[in-house]
């Protein structure tokens, strides 16, 4: 399944801009770091895989508006700064951290490797070869690193279907899809296999309050390809299981900590604890760049909270009292106990967590 999510297209990063859609199907395309963080933080370009992706990017483009500094302890701080606010732009999705941190890695290396000990004595055209050296290598790290996300998440596709059967009504939440990575997705991209290998599949999409990654993005997606959608208001999602209208559901993630504790979008803690209660299977897709290796258990996960804005509005139009207090929270936190398994591109990870996150990860 193939939207042209982000390319690489003379020198700029073209996405399609997700705030407009599903009315207008718009590209855009971003030159400069600040353009890339504005597109970021408005959510144009989001999904926890995807924004690592343009993270990689970032990178690279940092490294180009840096060339023109000719002081090396400048161009150091200057391209690490760069980096370091992408990084920030989005404080709970830890792919765009990992992505990034592969990107400083390959800066270090080629900062330690051939630089002389004393910088004083590089000339001018040994120091634009040098920065040239590390545009190249973070250019060629984010073209690598958009193909990989690519081939994993289609691998989830190829083991989460192995989770479906024939028939099947799966439910999802916010937009865990195409468009939230460089192809396929992770939790659509089982529903997209599925569907491929002749199965005959149904999804309730939640509309996803306050923004509406469910109704814009996933029902838009999904009835593009031809897949039967029904996009419901969250606060439905129980009386559906109730009802026996749901034979499984399967999320994104955001961060995925090393006992299987993870975060994603808002609503989906309320979804695990209704699946435990109805007896309802629930599980999480998700790659190896959404796991935080440094993250023990639920309480090291940061949870961003955006404009009150987006509730007291919707797209201009007031939905409540102008000052009303909001608590915005774009994401919360489910414990691993509630999660039947973790479908990644290495095959689907089953209780105890611990234990088979650890073996998963020391592929890598
Ligand atoms: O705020 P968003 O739209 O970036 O939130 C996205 C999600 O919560 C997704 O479920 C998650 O990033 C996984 S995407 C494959």
């Amino acid at each position: 399944m193939k939207f042209n999510t982000i390319e690489w297209i003379n020198g700029n990063i073209r996405i399609i801009d997700q705030t407009l859609l599903p009315v207008r199907e718009e590209y855009k395309d971003i030159e400069t770091v600040d353009e890339l963080i504005e597109a970021i933080k408005s959510l144009r370009l989001r999904g926890a895989p995807l924004i690592g992706v343009a993270g990689a990017y970032g990178a690279a483009i940092a490294a180009r508006e840096c060339m023109s500094i000719n002081i090396y302890d400048e161009y150091v701080d200057s391209l690490f700064l760069k980096i370091k606010k992408i990084e920030e732009s989005r404080p709970t999705a830890i792919n765009l951290k990992n992505c990034i941190n592969r990107s400083k890695m390959i800066i270090n290396n080629i900062l330690n490797e051939n630089m002389p000990k004393d910088k004083k004595i590089l000339a001018d055209s040994e120091f634009q070869s040098f920065k040239l050296k590390i545009y190249d290598a973070l250019m060629k790290n984010a073209i690598e690193t958009h193909k990989e996300d690519e081939q994993i998440c289609e691998q989830i596709g190829i083991y989460g279907n192995q989770l479906i059967n024939d028939n099947e009504t799966i439910l999802t939440i916010c937009n865990a899809g195409s468009l939230a990575t460089s192809a396929w997705g992770t939790a659509l991209a089982t529903i997209y296999k599925a569907y491929e290998s002749g199965k005959k599949v149904k999804v309730y999409s939640c509309e996803t309050r306050p923004l509406l990654q469910g109704s814009r993005l996933t029902a838009y997606e999904l009835m593009k390809k031809g897949i039967e959608v029904t996009t419901i208001c969250d606060n439905m999602a129980g009386f559906l299981m109730q009802q026996k209208k749901i034979d499984k559901i399967i999320v994104g993630a955001d961060r995925i900590c090393r006992n299987g504790d993870f975060a994603n979008k808002i609503g989906t803690y309320t979804l695990a604890v209704l699946a435990d209660y109805h007896k309802i299977p629930f599980y999480v897709a998700a790659p190896y760049t959404t796991f935080d290796t440094k993250a023990k258990d639920m309480e090291d996960i940061p949870i961003e909270e955006r404009d009150a804005d987006d509730v007291r509005k919707f797209q201009g139009i007031q939905t409540a009292p102008t000052s009303v207090n909001v608590y915005n929270p774009a994401f919360d936190k489910t414990p691993n106990k509630l999660v039947s398994g973790i479908i990644t591109e290495k095959g689907i990870l089953m209780p105890p967590f611990v234990e088979s996150i650890s073996k998963y990860l020391d592929q890598y």
